[in-house]
């Protein structure tokens, strides 16, 4: 029925080209390009003989916009997925732009020499998107992604009034290593420093990084340490859910991690100000990830669980209520179908389900929307069908 240009070929990629090609009713033709074509082509060789999705592959400079444009005009896609870095958003949409086809991403954009993300760069693309007639979905992953889809549904069926989000991201997954990051460590390491804030009261409160602390009793894991972060879904949550008072977004980190954090820190391993070392320049987190286990690679190694959701309170009918939804996920049985662990799991599905409701035209309109935007109820269907199945709790414990 329809082509998707898949950008990048990374732990994330990796899945939802895996789902994807599960999904061949929908999508029929898809083509892989990224950095590396080596890795594209192997992917591809991989999963050619176990689906009816054709599969075509690329070599490609995201950066480059026209190296993308004439990509595009020659595959002729009707969604490219930018699966790739979030550095490469702007360009990737100025390509859809200019070749009228519809955009999917996973995460906001951030200038490389800045560890800063925010919605305001991509939403400047809200009038040219809406002239051009195409669609572009920012932030169709597990958070930003299905944490807006599970807002957008508690909005729609159980709250006349959302008043407190908290969204809570648990990976109590074991790789094993004493330090590595589930997802790409530049951007894990750049969100993770970055100082902290929510919102509340209409504004934005900042704290230092990592200094406000709760234990949470996780459903089928257990008490984990979690800590406040900024993260990108509190600002378009805050614009698109009516009434809401106070936002705020914890993960969870071991004592191991925090601790070879502090220490890569404190030494300077995390600046992304470059050094010049032996005659040439050099960022420092660039050569931190080139050293750390690359994350595709953890996948057989990972043990555990995640479990990330979003605890609502509000009122309904005048009286309050709460609410948590969320979905657990098995490090070891997203090995075991796609190849790849929990987190880049819990990224990618979501990322085709998002790109198969633009595909199939049953999420459309001409404009850059965030995932809260849409109707939520085919994305909540859509994810018990294809391997993140949700569970609901109308009593459960609350973050104080
Ligand atoms: N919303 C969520 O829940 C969520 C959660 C986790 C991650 N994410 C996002 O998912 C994205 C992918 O993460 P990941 O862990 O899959 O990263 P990754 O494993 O590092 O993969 C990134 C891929 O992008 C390719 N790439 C990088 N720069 C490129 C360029 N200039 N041109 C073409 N291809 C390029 C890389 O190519 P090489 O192979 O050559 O390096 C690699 O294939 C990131 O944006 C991350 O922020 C979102």
């Amino acid at each position: 029925m329809a082509k998707a240009l898949i950008i990048g070929c990374g732990g994330v990629a990796s899945v939802a080209i895996h789902k994807c090609c599960q999904n061949s009713a929908i999508f029929t033709d898809i083509c892989i390009a990224s950095r590396t074509v080596e890795k594209c082509d192997a992917l591809a060789k991989k999963l050619a003989p176990t689906t009816k999705t054709r599969i075509s592959t690329a070599q490609v400079d995201a950066n480059n916009v026209g190296e993308l444009v004439a990509l595009i005009e020659q595959f002729q896609p009707n969604l490219v997925m930018n699966l790739a870095l979030p550095y490469q958003d702007l360009a990737i949409m100025d390509a859809c732009l200019a070749t009228r086809v519809n955009y999917l991403d996973t995460a906001n954009y951030e200038p490389e020499d800045e560890a800063k993300f925010e919605y305001s760069w991509q939403w400047a693309y809200r009038e040219r998107f809406r002239k051009a007639g195409i669609t572009a979905l920012l932030g169709s992953g597990f958070d930003p992604g299905v944490t807006g889809v599970f807002a957008a549904y508690a909005q729609k069926h159980y709250f006349d009034t959302i008043e407190y989000i908290d969204i809570l991201d648990c990976n109590a997954g074991d790789h094993g290593y004493p330090f590595a990051t589930n997802f790409n460590p530049e951007i894990n390491i750049r969100e993770v420093t970055a100082k902290g804030s929510y919102w509340e009261g209409g504004h934005w409160v900042e704290t230092e990084p990592l200094a406000i602390k709760r234990v949470y009793d996780f459903p089928q894991i257990g008490n984990k340490d979690m800590y406040l972060l900024h993260h990108e879904e509190l600002e378009s949550l805050a614009l698109n859910i009516r009434g809401i008072k106070r936002i705020r977004f914890f993960m969870t980190f071991g004592e191991s991690y925090l601790t070879h954090l502090r220490c890569l820190q404190n030494v300077g391993m995390t600046s992304i100000t470059p050094i010049i070392f032996e005659g040439r320049p050099i960022i420092p987190l660039q050569f931190l990830k080139a050293v750390l286990p690359d994350p595709s690679s953890l996948g057989p190694r990972t043990k555990g669980k995640t479990n990330i959701g979003c605890i609502f309170q509000g009122l309904k009918d005048g009286r309050p209520r709460s609410y948590y939804v969320y979905n657990v996920c098995d490090h070891e049985a997203c090995y075991r179908e796609v190849g790849s662990q929990a987190v880049a799991y819990t990224t990618g599905v979501p990322a085709m389900i998002g790109a198969s409701l633009l595909m199939s035209g049953i999420w459309s309109g001409p404009g850059v929307f965030n995932i809260e935007e849409f109707d939520p109820d085919p994305f909540m269907a859509a994810l018990n069908k294809w391997g993140l199945p949700w569970v609901e709790d109308f009593d459960p414990i609350l973050v104080d």
